[in-house]
């Protein structure tokens, strides 16, 4: 594991993700209550883009099939429940889920530092 530069702090606002590429990684970076969190931007129910998902509360919410996730710890806190922001009934969430159980996202654990944010990667 090594501390890698990945966007300066000035860059990351609260409620706005910023994606950086490093060491092979496509990194999501946001602000919740001050502190820099970061997370691998990858849904882990069909690996799309979280960069346009709307950040409410600590979390966020794939734009694609509405999983939501806490943006610093990672915690799934909803699976998938609508398609492209509308919501579907019960009984299709299950054909929505396409077999996938649901999943955190992968947090990537990120420091500040001289105005830089340094990510921890492999
Ligand atoms: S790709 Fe994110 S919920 Fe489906």
């Amino acid at each position: 594991m090594s501390l890698i530069e990945v966007a300066r702090s000035a860059e990351i606002i609260e409620g706005i993700v910023r994606i950086s590429s490093a060491a092979g990684h496509n990194v999501a970076i946001t602000r919740v209550n001050g502190t820099v969190c970061a997370f691998e931007n990858k849904c882990p129910h069909m690996g799309l883009s979280l960069a346009r998902g709307k950040i409410s509360g600590g979390a966020i919410t794939c734009p694609f099939h509405g999983s939501r996730f806490d943006i610093c710890s990672g915690k799934n806190l909803a699976w998938a429940s609508s398609v492209l922001g509308a919501k579907m009934p019960g009984w299709s969430h299950k054909v929505l889920a396409v077999g996938k159980p649901p999943a955190d996202l992968k947090i990537i654990a990120v420091t500040e530092q001289d105005g830089w944010v340094f990510a921890k990667l492999p």
